[in-house]
């Protein structure tokens, strides 16, 4: 048994916040976010919406692309680290929103390598047979932890979701293999301290610290090394991938790992430059306009890879 993806849909908010508006505000220039991250905008929820609100619109869309009912999805998982709140889960509060009676439903934390680290649950639990029709999001809206006067960090993200239908199927087909992977001594390097049970009230801040440099190399090494080790583990090279659909955080670090691997622009997919980095939103907004976009054909071998905080990072290698 495998796990196939039937259905995609995204959701961005429709607010947008340009380099130039960011340059009103903080020591910065659209020259120098363009030049070091490739980022043009990026699109920021308002106050009165939260991440549920988000996952839901892209939730639509992915179950009506799948032709499937609410009742005949039996598990939600939601991918954020921006979760509405604590408890209940986004995916509970999303099942809620859909309508859909006859699912479980839950969380998962990876941060921006949430999708893969989803996609790899997910598909797993369908090959064992326990599903079988997932509905599974990553959705985010990191823009509410900001600190808007941290140039090193304001000018990188956005929010946005992103959402998938898996359905099992019995071909040699859908997601073939994953691997996923996580250093958490390097978890320092990108922190948001406040709000947990260690500092509830977060006196240390609810905003997303970052060593901007040490997780740019961590990103170049393990963007690289995640895409090698799945392309071993399903005994495949380079040449063999159809597209390469990279966590949308800098051009930089996906150019960089493109030119490692031999690809060509037209096998590496980026959209980065309209929505800055949505965390677990990231890659499957990315898929999802990739598909319509007719850049993915039936039967092509599509890489999807990332990296967030953690460390984490991993891969998953779909047959189309
Ligand atoms: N505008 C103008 N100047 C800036 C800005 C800015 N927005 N940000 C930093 N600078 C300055 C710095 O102060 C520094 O000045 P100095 O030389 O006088 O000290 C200079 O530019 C160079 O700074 P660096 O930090 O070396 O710049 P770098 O090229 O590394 O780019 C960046 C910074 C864009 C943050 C980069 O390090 C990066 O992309 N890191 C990875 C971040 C990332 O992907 N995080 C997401 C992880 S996923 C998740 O789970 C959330």
């Amino acid at each position: 048994m495998r796990a196939k993806i039937i259905g995609t849909g995204s959701y961005l908010p429709p607010k947008i916040v340009t380099n130039n508006d960011l340059a009103k505000t903080v020591e910065t220039s659209d020259e120098w976010i363009r030049e070091r991250t490739g980022i043009e905008e990026r699109r920021v929820t308002d106050e009165n919406t939260a991440t549920s609100d988000l996952a839901v619109e892209a939730a639509k869309k992915a179950l009506s692309a799948a032709r499937l009912s609410p009742e005949e999805i039996d598990l939600i998982i939601v991918c954020t680290c921006t979760p509405d709140m604590l408890f209940p889960s986004t995916a509970c509060i999303l099942q809620d929103k859909l309508g859909i009676k006859n699912a479980a439903a839950f969380d998962l934390s990876a941060a921006c390598s949430g999708f893969n680290f989803g996609l790899a649950v997910a598909s797993g639990l369908i090959e064992n047979g326990a599903y079988k029709n997932i509905l599974l999001v990553g959705a985010d809206t990191l823009t509410k932890y900001l600190d808007w006067t941290d140039r090193g960090t304001c000018i990188l993200f956005g929010d946005g979701a992103g959402a998938v239908v898996l359905t099992a199927t019995d071909k040699e087909e859908g997601v073939l293999r994953s691997y996923l992977k996580a250093e958490g001594l390097f978890g320092k390097y990108l922190v948001m301290p406040g709000g947990g049970s260690r500092d509830p009230e977060a006196k240390n801040g609810r905003q997303i610290r970052m060593a901007g440099k040490e997780v740019f190399k961590f990103a170049v090494r393990v963007l690289e090394a995640s895409v090698e080790k799945i392309l071993e583990i399903a005994k495949l090279t380079p040449a063999d991938i159809d597209l390469l659909i990279p966590h949308q955080a800098n051009i930089r670090i996906i150019d960089h790992v493109a030119k490692k691997m031999g690809l060509s622009k037209e096998k590496v997919y980026v959209n980065l430059q309209k929505y800055g980095n949505t965390s677990a939103a990231s890659i499957p907004i990315a898929l999802d306009e990739a598909l319509k976009e007719g850049r993915i054909k039936s039967g092509d071998l599509i890489v999807l890879s990332g990296f967030g905080a953690g460390l984490t990072y991993g891969a998953n290698i779909i047959q189309w």
